[in-house]
């Protein structure tokens, strides 16, 4: 018998309603898969609003020790708390750990209504970097002594006269780094290798900022070249490069030619959100930070804690629960990740879902969270008759 302990954040608003239906989901999942054979003991840990209730802390240490100790885990949205110096929770989560890729898989479930004509073409793995760009949080208020400072450093020493209003400028800094990039780029043109996806796609603004957009996509081509060059010979990779702009118009009027995408992480930001949209939208679009050197891997719901419907029993859980089944098929259980799939996409098909996707079925039934929870229960068993 295999149990592994998996450490999770429940999460503020909607989080108390869709945690609890995806492992309710996942343990049915387990049972019909592997008869008792392989289970998850599941070890809560606290952060957001919870935590601070507790402790007074938004994110306790313990929090990231059990993730540390227990490598991988999962959790609901997090409310990002309001006020002076205090950061996004999942930024300073994924950047503790070092996460360095936000992985996001986008396809298309039957039953599921999008604005494209065809959604059953897209299939596009996002590797968003995950650790730098303005995302590392460096930058200065307009008005303060430290934006002066940091101009009179780029006027007088740097020789940079282009600043329009100094005076009113406020200031951000913009890393991105050659091991960056590369750990990036060698995490997507290995998975794409592994999942037989025949691109790897470099998503850039290098044409106007030439040493951080541009040096990802020079330093990325330069890493497949010397690491992957069997596999970019004998035509089992390829890779290439998009200006980000062009990038979103093209998914939407040629989906075939993506397949996995690796890009910094403003771009990548955007990107997750458009791709999200054409298949449904972030109420189902599932997704994971991870260390692919040290194998710390936190999956994740994508949207936030919906504070508008928060305890009303409405909100889709599905996020979360496709999250979960990236995480069971990470650690090599894709049975019980294939039952989750099925049965979703079961329910969609016969336009049962939750009201954020249901309202736009044409003949769509609308389920509450517990309601759709215990449906797909039924169906993982075998047992749903409508
Ligand atoms: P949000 O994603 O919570 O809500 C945007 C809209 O989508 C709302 O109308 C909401 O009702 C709807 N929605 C979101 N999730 C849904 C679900 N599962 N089912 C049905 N409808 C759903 O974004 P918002 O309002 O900008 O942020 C609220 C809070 O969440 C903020 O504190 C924000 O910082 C945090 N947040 C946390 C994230 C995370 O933990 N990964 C990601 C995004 C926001």
């Amino acid at each position: 018998m295999e149990t592994i302990t998996l450490p999770y954040i429940t999460g503020d608003g909607v989080g108390a309603e869709i945690t609890p239906a995806m492992q309710t989901i996942v343990d049915t999942a387990l049972y019909k898969a592997y008869n008792g054979t392989r289970n998850i003991r599941w070890l809560e840990v606290f952060a957001g609003e919870r935590a601070f209730r507790q402790t007074g802390t938004w994110l306790p240490e313990e929090t990231l020790k059990v993730f540390e100790q227990h490598q991988v885990g999962i959790k609901g949205p997090l409310t990002t708390p309001v006020g002076e110096g205090v950061r996004s929770l999942n930024v300073v989560l994924r950047q503790s750990l070092d996460l360095y890729v936000c992985l996001r898989p986008v396809r298309w479930y039957r039953g599921i209504s999008s604005p494209l004509l065809h959604p059953e073409l897209v299939n596009m793995h996002i590797f968003r970097e995950n650790t730098e760009d303005i995302y590392a949080g460096i930058e200065w208020e307009a008005g303060t002594s430290e934006a002066g400072k940091f101009y009179r450093f780029l006027h007088d020493q740097m020789g940079v006269a282009n600043v329009r209003f100094p005076e009113t400028s406020a200031f951000g800094v913009k890393p991105v780094s050659r091991e960056g990039s590369e750990r990036l780029v060698r995490a997507a043109c290995r998975y794409a290798l592994q999942h037989n996806l025949a691109t790897v796609t470099l998503v850039h603004k290098g044409n106007i900022m030439k040493y951080t957009e541009g040096g990802f996509r020079r330093w990325g081509y330069a890493l497949a070249a010397r690491e992957f060059s069997d596999e970019l010979s004998e035509g089992r990779l390829r890779i290439n490069d998009c200006i980000a702009d062009a990038f979103l118009q093209n998914t939407l009027l040629n989906p075939t030619a993506y397949s996995v995408i690796a890009t910094l992480n403003l771009n990548g930001d955007y990107i997750s959100d458009q791709l999200a949209a054409m298949v449904g939208g972030i109420g189902i679009a599932p997704g994971a930070n991870i260390n692919y050197q040290t194998g710390h891997a936190i999956f994740e719901a994508t949207h936030g804690t919906a504070p508008d419907i928060a305890g009303s029993n409405r909100a889709n859980p599905c996020s979360l629960i496709l999250s979960a089944v990236m995480l069971l098929e990470h650690i090599g259980w894709n049975e019980a990740g294939a039952l989750i799939e099925n049965a979703l996409e079961q329910s969609f098909v016969q336009e049962r879902a939750t009201l954020d996707l249901a309202r736009f079925m044409p003949g769509g039934t609308a389920l509450s969270t517990s309601g759709f929870t215990k449906e797909i229960v039924m169906r993982i068993l075998g047992k749903y008759h409508a």
